[in-house]
């Protein structure tokens, strides 16, 4: 199968490069299924149902979230009717929405997508590794499964790295989100599952984190806040990770970064 993963879409730059690339991606490569994370996605804060069906409409198959979920409080209410939208499976008991959910992939097969939050330099949540454990017992690759993608939104990279030993072997592909800086350590570890720290945001590079560079540079230079964090205009860069996985096991047999657009080094995967 042809796995594309896109990192956090950062206010209306990182929509349109998604909205305008992604269909050609799609048909370009024969993609079976796409997840991308849209916690920025309005605005830099959270996700609105519009944009939600827009990233849908344009060949997202799900759409992860993270510590900004609720920043547009919508969010709350149509994640109950929207299912290809998904929030932290460690959220507490009783939050709206769910963390994880099986789709049918373009070419039929069952897809598992898992949103899941670290807890380092984060909210204190409910251990992400024993969540993800229930989930990938209750749903086993290869059986149940055939390709099973874990979106591990988190700050520190030591809590990714683990996460993705932890899950190697039972998932296609562990990426990780938040940071907004794509990582090059992208590989496929010892028991077959493709991993990536962090697959960058989908946004603009001139800037702190996708918002304009104003702000974010006063707040660090004076300490004081003088105005609000506003998302960076310029021309985005794509970014994420490309997986392709073996139909039998749903292991990844290649994973390369995906870069496009705007201001960093192009990268494409050389196997599509
Ligand atoms: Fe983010
Ligand atoms: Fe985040």
């Amino acid at each position: 199968m042809r796995l594309l993963f896109l990192g956090d879409l950062v206010g209306r730059s990182g929509r349109n490069v998604v909205i305008d690339r992604l269909p050609g991606l799609v048909e370009r490569w024969r993609l079976d299924f796409v997840a991308v994370n849209g916690e920025n996605a309005a605005g830099g804060f959270g996700i609105t149902e519009e944009i939600c069906q827009d990233v849908i409409d344009a060949g997202a198959d799900a759409v992860t979230l993270g510590n900004h979920s609720w920043d547009q409080r919508e969010a709350l209410v149509f994640i109950t009717r929207q299912d290809r939208l998904l929030r932290p499976v460690n959220y507490p008991r009783g939050t709206p929405g769910r963390g994880a959910h099986l789709y049918t992939a373009r070419n039929g097969a069952n897809v598992l997508v898992m949103n899941v939050m670290g807890r380092i330099y984060m909210d204190a949540l409910d251990d992400p590794f024993a969540a993800v454990g229930r989930e990938l017992d209750a749903c086993p690759l290869g059986q149940v499964a055939d390709a099973i993608i874990i979106d591990m939104h988190a700050e520190a990279t030591s809590e990714k790295q683990a996460m993705g030993h932890f899950a190697d072997g039972r998932a296609s592909l562990v990426v990780g989100t938040h940071t907004h800086v794509p990582t090059a350590d992208h590989q496929i570890l010892e028991g077959g599952t493709a991993y990536m720290s962090d697959a960058g945001m989908c946004g603009d590079y001139d800037g702190v984190l996708g918002m304009e560079k104003e702000e974010p540079l006063r707040r660090f230079t004076t300490k004081i806040p003088s105005g609000r964090f506003t998302a960076s205009l310029g021309e985005a860069t794509l970014c994420g990770v490309a997986v392709e996985t073996d139909d039998a096991t749903g292991l990844a047999i290649n994973v390369a970064p995906v870069r496009i657009g705007g201001r960093l080094s192009q990268a494409l995967p050389d196997f599509w």
